[in-house]
């Protein structure tokens, strides 16, 4: 991996640098505040999936090796429950290496929780699951999912791990303010396109990690964000580059 800017993280690296784990540690920080990152994979046309509809067909190595290094520095995980359903979400697996330890010694958890948006109030099937050793699940949704859906999922995940966020349709600032107060202040926002938009469109995108994979997929897939329109500004903050996939931080503009 090698560096090709950097104007988020002064000292961490610098352009040309070859990146080492700790020296991608530094460059992706989470700020000392409540911070909502995004991060999503796009091939060069734009798809937002393979032409199977799942991600891990477009994925590359330096990709993973961001994704796993983003759930671990995060506190939870949102995601919509579309994602959660094409994808085969589980809950998180514990931080990986050393970070798990150090995680716990600052006071935070080994895992990640993971916070599904469902308006339908609908868990999907695998995060209904307990795992032996998989962290949290939280539903995020409203009061239009019906008393039904509602008991359904407390009775699966306990009730206060179901967060009933505005009536009609899920106040998304409202969830995050909920995050927050649960002491989860590092939100990594996996997508769906759906999700994603809806974030941005509610000005709660704090930054976007995007990874560009060397591929042209063409097809039918979405692209990284879809539905609401959202016209949020982002500035380049860091970009590498390895074997063609060049990973990305947009950040919102300084006030
Ligand atoms: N390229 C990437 O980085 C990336 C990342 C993630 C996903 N994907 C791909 O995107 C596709 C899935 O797309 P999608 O549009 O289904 O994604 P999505 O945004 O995860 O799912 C949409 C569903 O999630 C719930 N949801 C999302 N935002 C909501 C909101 N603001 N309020 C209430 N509910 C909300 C709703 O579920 P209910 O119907 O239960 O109410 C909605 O039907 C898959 O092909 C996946 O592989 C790509």
């Amino acid at each position: 991996m090698r560096l090709l800017l950097n104007d988020a993280v002064p000292g961490a690296a610098s352009p040309g640098d070859p990146l080492d784990a700790p020296a991608l540690e530094r460059l992706y920080a989470y700020p000392d505040r409540p911070w909502l990152r995004a991060n999503m994979v796009s091939t060069l046309d734009g798809a937002a999936a393979g032409n199977d509809g799942r991600t891990g067909t477009i994925n590359t190595p330096a990709d993973l090796v961001v994704y796993t290094l983003l759930r671990d520095l995060a506190d939870v995980i949102l995601v919509g429950a579309g994602t959660a359903r094409a994808e085969g979400y589980m809950s998180a697996d514990p931080r990986t290496g050393d970070r798990a330890a150090r995680a716990v010694a600052e006071g935070r958890a080994a895992h990640p929780e993971m916070a599904v948006v469902s308006g339908t109030g609908q868990l999907p099937p695998l995060l209904a699951e307990r795992r032996e050793n998989g962290g949290g699940v939280l539903l995020v949704t409203c009061e239009a999912a019906g008393a039904g859906a509602l008991d359904r999922a407390r009775h699966t995940l306990g009730a206060d791990r179901v967060l009933v966020c505005g009536r009609e349709s899920v106040d998304l600032r409202a969830a995050v303010d909920a995050l927050v107060d649960r002491g989860l202040p590092r939100i990594l926002c996996e997508g769906g396109p759906r999700l994603l938009a809806d974030v941005a469109a509610a000005d709660l995108l704090d930054e976007l990690c995007l990874t560009v994979v060397p591929l042209l997929a063409g097809g039918v897939e979405q692209r990284i964000a879809v539905g609401t329109s959202a016209d949020a500004p982002l500035v380049p903050g860091v970009v590498i580059e390895s074997e063609g996939t060049v990973l990305q931080r947009w950040l919102r503009p300084e006030a």
